[in-house]
Order: structure tokens, then sequence, then C-alpha cells
């Protein structure tokens, strides 16, 4: 409903904007002498030069065609719909101050082509303003015709059509739309006459005098049944001089056949004489009302031809005809007739070079547009097939292979020296007899690791601490650094552990600290992250497991990254016999890959080790082990015993 709704005020805009554009555009003249009217009303007449009125009002009516254009074909949306909505704005508030004032009595919103009283345009402007402001509320609810990419193409071809096609043509030749009274066809002489008979008439301010006696010579004008040419000069001083040439051609044409020829102006004498003198004039000269002669031609000088009353050709002086068009009376040529080029023909030519183009490239867009998605969507089909596929066949075991399984032991403060080498060595004798299937580390206490790594088989089990300092050395009594953990032999470190979080107060700054020092001496870590119990029954646990991972290892580059195995422990689980489902666990590490995904892309996300930890046993790692995101364990309790561990390792060959 409410994008129906924005769509309807949309398209009523769209439409508006485009034809008052249009017939503004058509006529850049009839504009300027609108704007001009505005400046004298405002006291400006005499000092804005004609050019920048002539400018505005060809920027003006393009402005407004090429909004309207954008909002039919929903063109930068937000952006259109608050010009759009600012001008009307401007408009309304203009058109209240014509209504209550009445300076002008037409404000020209639609040039000549539909005249409203000041009130009516008072009510148009605010029916469209409203219309505006729904339009500018839900910009987006606007669908595009053409694709982004596409519309300059659009933008351009408005602004080219409007400024060139249109207001450019009809200010070298004449409007090619004339809906003054002095049309193409209009019959002067029959208005003429109602307004003498009383009624109303455009033609009212119509008259004709000679300049020498004063004579009204209107009235023999208009009943001469033959041809007359009109040569209309509002201002003979601002006359454009460039084809007098032409101009006297016309004149001795119309001399040699006996057609009256006159000059009609409202410049003085002095206007007249030396315009005589400059262009060897010989033709008689009448005055005319000035806003009468700019009324019937935009052009200065232009040319009228009539017949009984009856305009039958306008010519701008650019467009005169020239000599080989006048062989012959004009009853005789195609001159001196009315031609046939109607109103009908004239749209047609606008659907023609601007409906059409757009129309066709609008469906070459949606054609575009859709051959792109079809094949978007092919691939999405393809690549859910084939994920298909391989997730559903149990000897492809891609996905599971692709990122390293490990399963790792934290044996937290446990074990003497003694017990804790006994323990090492059974299980390597164990795993080196019965070959893994996934990487196993096991992680000690500072104190074992230079004696277990004597004998480990490292290619069968990695050594790694349970911590090490976040400082490099120097006088940090009892503290144990990455370096010197690594120059053990050991290969990993377990930080960021809940315990020591909680315990020791270790801060994600400090761990950030230990991960840096920990990768400068080549070891690899496994970062814990969790949430406590408050935490996940205040539903956070994801707030909770991003925050960690941003506090400490998100700042490492992807080559860096691409180092960490993370384990996700919920502290509710660590040693208290309650395991996570595998459901719960399963969901929060697709949303730990989701957002490792978010921040170093998919490629690293996919290969990026999350395992489990909080009471992980063999009786519950399998069903944990079988969840897409989830690639091991990270063990304590169970860790203390080599058959505990190994039945835990067992759970990849299941
Ligand atoms: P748990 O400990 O297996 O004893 O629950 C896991 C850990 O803290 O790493």
């Amino acid at each position: 409903m409410k994008k129906f709704a924005v769509n309807i005020c949309r398209l009523v805009l769209a439409v508006t904007f485009i034809l008052s554009g249009f017939v503004k555009a058509v006529d850049p003249l009839g504009t300027q002498y609108k704007i001009q009217d505005y400046l004298t009303v405002w006291g400006l007449g005499r000092y804005v030069p004609d050019f920048v009125t002539l400018s505005a009002s060809v920027l003006l009516s393009a402005a407004e065609f090429i909004l309207g254009s954008c909002l039919l074909f929903a063109i930068r949306r937000r952006l259109v719909s608050k010009i759009v909505l600012v001008m009307l704005a401007a408009m309304t508030l203009l058109t209240l101050w014509l209504a209550l004032a009445d300076p002008i009595h037409d404000c020209g919103c639609f040039g000549d082509a539909l005249v409203l009283t000041n009130w009516q345009t008072l009510w148009k402007n605010v029916i469209l303003l409203i219309l505006a402001i729904i339009v500018w509320r839900w910009p987006l609810e606007m669908p595009r015709l053409i694709s982004e990419p596409n519309q300059w193409i659009v933008m351009n071809y408005s602004a080219i059509f409007i400024l060139v096609v249109i207001s450019g043509r009809s200010l070298y030749t004449l409007p090619q739309f004339d809906f003054r009274p002095y049309h193409i066809g209009a019959n002067i002489r029959e208005g003429w006459q109602k307004m003498m008979d009383g009624e109303d008439s455009p033609f009212a301010d119509f008259f004709i005098e000679t300049t020498e006696e004063g004579e009204d010579i209107t009235e023999q004008v208009l009943n001469d049944k033959g041809y007359t040419f009109l040569m209309i000069s509002p201002h003979l001083e601002q006359a454009d001089d460039s084809q007098l040439d032409e101009l006297n051609q016309i004149y001795e044409y119309s001399h040699d056949n006996e057609y009256p020829f006159y000059c009609l102006t409202a410049s003085p004498e002095k206007a007249i004489n030396r315009w005589c003198d400059m262009t060897g004039a010989d033709y008689p000269f009448c005055q005319t009302d000035d806003i009468t002669l700019k009324t019937i031609i935009r052009s200065n000088p232009g040319l009228v031809l009539l017949k009984d009353g009856v305009i039958i050709r306008k010519w701008s002086h650019n467009a005169l005809p020239d000599e080989q068009e006048f062989i012959g009376r004009l009853e005789d040529i195609e001159l001196g007739q009315l031609p046939s080029d109607n109103v009908a023909s004239k749209i047609l030519w606008i659907l023609t070079w601007f409906v059409l183009p757009l129309v066709l490239l609008t469906i070459a867009d949606r054609l575009w547009a859709w051959s792109r998605w079809v094949r978007s969507q092919n691939k999405k089909y393809a690549d859910k097939a084939k994920k298909a596929i391989k997730d559903n066949n149990p000897l492809n075991k891609e996905n599971k292979i692709m990122r390293k399984k490990i399963v790792a032991g934290n044996w937290k403060m446990n074990m003497n020296l003694q017990d804790g080498i006994a323990l090492a060595k059974e299980l390597n004798e164990t795993l080196k007899a019965d070959k893994p299937n996934c990487g196993v580390v096991i992680c000690t206490p500072f104190i074992h690791l230079a004696s277990i790594a004597q004998f480990l088989d490292q290619d069968i089990i990695g050594l790694g601490a349970e911590n090490c300092a976040d400082k490099e050395k120097g006088a940090f009594t009892g503290e144990v650094s990455a370096e010197m953990v690594k120059s053990t032999g050991a290969q990993y470190v377990i930080l960021g552990h809940s315990e020591r979080r909680e315990y020791y107060k270790e801060t994600p700054e400090i761990l950030k600290e230990k991960v840096l020092l920990a990768q400068k001496n080549d070891l690899k870590v496994i970062f814990c992250i969790g949430e406590s119990l408050e935490e996940r029954e205040a539903g956070k646990q994801n707030e909770v497991v991003k925050a960690e991972l941003e506090g400490s290892v998100f700042n490492l580059s992807e080559e860096d990254f691409r180092k960490i195995v993370i384990a996700y422990e919920p502290i509710w689980a660590i040693g208290t016999g309650k395991t996570a489902t595998a459901e719960q666990a399963e969901e929060i590490h697709a949303y730990i890959r989701s957002i490792i995904a978010e921040k170093y892309g998919e490629a690293v996300a996919d290969d990026t080790t999350i395992l489990y930890g909080g009471s992980c046993k063999a009786s519950n790692a399998p069903e944990l082990f079988a969840k897409p995101d989830i690639d091991g364990g990270l063990i304590g309790g169970a860790s203390l015993k080599a058959a505990d561990f190994k039945g835990i390792i067992d759970a990849w060959k299941k």
C-alpha cells in the first residue's frame, strides 16, 4: 500500500516536472520574459542583463525536465526527492505570495501551454508539495526502471535533448510547439472582429498604425484577401542584423509581386531611421505594441506571412526561406500554403526521438539485469549442489580435511614432574603405536616442558605451555616469557583461558600483548574465548565471544590470524561436568566462524580451527566432533589419563 502510494506520487510529480520543464524549454524567450516580469516586480529588472535571464530560463526548464526524468526512472532517489521537495517548498511560498499580492497574473509555471490563475497555481503547488513530502519520506520505495550503471545514459540523454534539441533549436529557429494565440493557422481577422464586437479576444492588443500619419491600418491589413508579409521587430535597436540580405530579397520579391510588406515595430522614429540607414530598408514601418510583437514571434527580427488575416507561415531570422523557394507567385508555390506538419506529427517526432530510445534502453537494461540475475541464480544453485554433494559424501571429507583437526590437552596445575613425564611417555608410546587421525597437543606446566620435549615425538604430539608473560624479558619475578617457552622445544601456548582471565585478571589488552609476543617467538597460539553462565542466561554469548576476539586477536594481519587456533570454552561447562550440547556448541562455533569471515573473509574462516572445550570426554566427543564447525577439543580433566585422552583422540576415527 505504501509502495503503491509513493509510486503514484512519483508518477504525478515526474509527469508534472517533465511537462512543465518541456513547455518552458520549448519557448525559452517566453520563459525569459516571465523571469523579467518577476524581476521588474522586485525592482531588479534594470540590473539583470538579458543573457542572465535567458540562461536562467534555459537552465530552470532543463532542471525541471531532468528532475522529472530522474523521478520517472528513480535515479539518485534520495537526492532527487530532496531537491524536488526543496523546489516545491520554494515554489509554494512564491505562489502563496503571488496569490495574496497578485503582482503578476499568470505565474508561468506551464509557459503559455496552460494558463492558471494564481490561486489555482497555489492549490496545485500545495498538492504537489504533499506528494513530494511522501516521496521524500520513502524514496527507496520507488523501484528503479534502470540499473545504476546505466543511469548516466538517461540523465545525459535527457539533458542533451532538453538543452540542445528543444531549447537550443527553439532559440535558433522558433518554438516547435506554439502555444500562443499567434500560432500558424490562427485567424487574426476573426479574433480581431470578435474584439470589435465587444467579445473577449486574445488579439485585443493587436493594432497596426503607420509611423508617418499615425493612421490605423489594422483592418485594412487583416481584411486583405491576398498575402501580406509582416516583418516583426519589437525593438530595431536590438534586432539581429546578420540576415539582412535575405530580408531585403524577400521584400523585393513582395514588391515585384505586389504583396504588401510592413515592418511592425515598437521602436521610435530615431531607431527606425538608423535601421534604414544601416540596412537600406525600403519597406514601410508601422507601430505595434512591443509585448504583442514579442508574443507574435520569438525572433527579432522575425517574418510572418498572412493571408486573408490568417497566419500562414512564421520564420525566424535564422531560418528565412531562400531565393530558390520563391520561384513563382505565392498562390502557386508551397510557401504560400499552410504547412502540412501538424501537432500530431510533432508529438510523434518527440516520441520517436526521446521516448522511444529511452524505452528501448530500459528494455535492454532490464534484459541485461535479468540475464545477470539468471546467471547468478544458476551459479548459486550450482554451488549449493556442489556443497550438498560434498557434505553428503562420507568419503569426501574435504571440508573436514581442509582445516586442521586438533585434540589438545590442558593439564592445568596438575602432575608433578615425574608424573607428568610418565604421562607424556605413555601417550607418546600409545600414539606411536596407534597413529591419531588428528593433530594432538599437550599443554603442560612450564616446569615439564624441557624434560618432555626431550623424548616426545613432536611429529605426533605437539608440546605447548599453558601461558606466557606479556613482557619480553626483565624484572618480572616469577614470569616466563614466550621466548623461554620456545627455547624448551615447545611449539604451542594456550592464551586467554578463562581461569587466567578470571583469577589472574588478564585483560584483553594484556592478552593482545601475549599473543603478539608468542607469535613473535614462533609459538602457535590456542586462544580461548567463552561466556559465563550469567552471560549465557542473558543470551549474550555471541556478544561476549565477539568482544574477546576483537579485543585480542582481530588486530592481527590475515597472515598472523591464520596461525591462531580458537578454543571456544563456555565457562559454565569447564570442569563442571556440564557439557554444552553438540547443537549449542555448533551454533556458537558457526557464529564465531561467521564473524571471522566478516573480518578476514570466507577463505580464512574456512581454514580456522575452532576447538570446543568444557567437560569434553570420550563419551561426548564423537557427537561434538561430528558437527561441521567443531574441529576438535581442548581437554582439561580428561587429558590427565592417557586412556581417557586417547578415547577422545579416537573420536576422529569414528
Ligand atoms: P575441562 O577443562 O575439560 O576439565 O572442562 C577444559 C579447559 O579448561 O580447557
